[in-house]
């Protein structure tokens, strides 16, 4: 993101109502977002345990020995005492080093072998010291969470689960999987993401450009984006839309004053097309 773009989006998204800000090292922008949270606090706007930070282990960092020392640099970056949420980014772990895609002489990805579940362990003993409030895992299918939840002498399940689900991508089964072990779902790419072909699977339609959601929309008054959160929360899915715009996360906080009728949910949830946006390749 442009220098101070990401400031900015955090202040104006706080004043606008925000409380939940999903952040990550490899965003790259998590001193901007630690500041925002940081002046926001010092107008006197919120306290600091109004605010929800997530951050995330990123895939260099799952030897159990590195988990603490990053999320101890996360929080230096920050520059706050504890994250409120740490989760495992990708069950996969890449080489640890510098290099935050690590890649061979032709090209390919170093994957690195680490035990989830002795990760997991790390995880645990970051949120005994304090560091983060809760942790949870993020991409994670039901065959890798039940590795977790079957751990023996598991101490703390993961809360969350942060997954992409969207009206296009709808996870009914793993939603179901995640509701029976108490694993919120937290969607990410609710509006179907950007449209950017480096990380993007384009071949799937634009969301918001949907008809149903375009339809329901005009009857209360609201842009597809709107319907397309409210529906993911109606159905108890966290949302985390992403906007540098002013204008836009103004308008995907006011999801608040309307509701979907169930058959207007079915209708959405009948346009699942089971395909990612995020296909996430590497
Ligand atoms: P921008 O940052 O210019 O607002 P997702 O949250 O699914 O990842 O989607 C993010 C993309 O959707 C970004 O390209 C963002 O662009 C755009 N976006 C965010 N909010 C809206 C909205 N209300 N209407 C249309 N596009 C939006």
């Amino acid at each position: 993101t442009p220098k101070g773009s990401c400031l900015e989006s955090v202040k104006i998204a706080i004043d606008t109502g925000y409380r939940h800000i999903d952040g990550a090292f490899v965003y790259y922008n998590e001193h901007e977002v630690g500041q925002a949270i940081r002046e926001k606090i010092a107008e006197g706007k919120i306290k600091r345990e109004d605010i929800f930070y997530c951050g995330k282990l990123w895939n260099t960092c799952h030897p159990p020995e590195l988990v603490r020392p990053t999320l101890e640099k996360t929080l230096k970056i920050l520059q706050l005492d504890y994250v409120d949420l740490y989760i495992i980014e990708l069950p996969m772990a890449f080489k640890p080093g510098d290099a935050i895609y690590p890649k061979d002489e032709n090209g390919k990805i170093i994957y690195h072998e680490t035990d989830l579940c002795a990760t997991w362990e790390a995880m645990e003993a970051c949120k005994d010291a304090g560091l983060a409030k809760s942790i949870g895992v993020s991409n994670f299918n039901r065959r890798q969470l039940e590795m977790i939840l079957n751990k023996p002498g598991l101490k703390y399940k993961p809360v969350s689960n942060q997954v992409e689900c969207h009206p296009y991508f709808t996870q009914p089964k793993l939603l179901e999987f995640c509701r029976q072990h108490d694993i919120v779902i937290v969607g990410y790419s609710p509006l179907g993401t950007s449209r950017d072909e480096t990380w993007v699977n384009v071949s799937s339609p634009p969301l918001l450009k949907d008809p149903v959601l375009n339809a329901i929309g005009k009857k209360y008054n609201k842009t597809a984006a709107q319907v397309a959160l409210r529906f993911s929360i109606q159905r108890g899915v966290v949302v985390i839309p992403k906007s540098f715009n002013p204008q836009r996360i103004k308008e995907n906080f006011q999801i608040f004053d309307f509701s979907l009728t169930e058959k207007e949910m079915k209708e959405i949830e009948a346009l699942n097309k089971n395909v990612r946006y995020v296909e996430l390749l590497m």
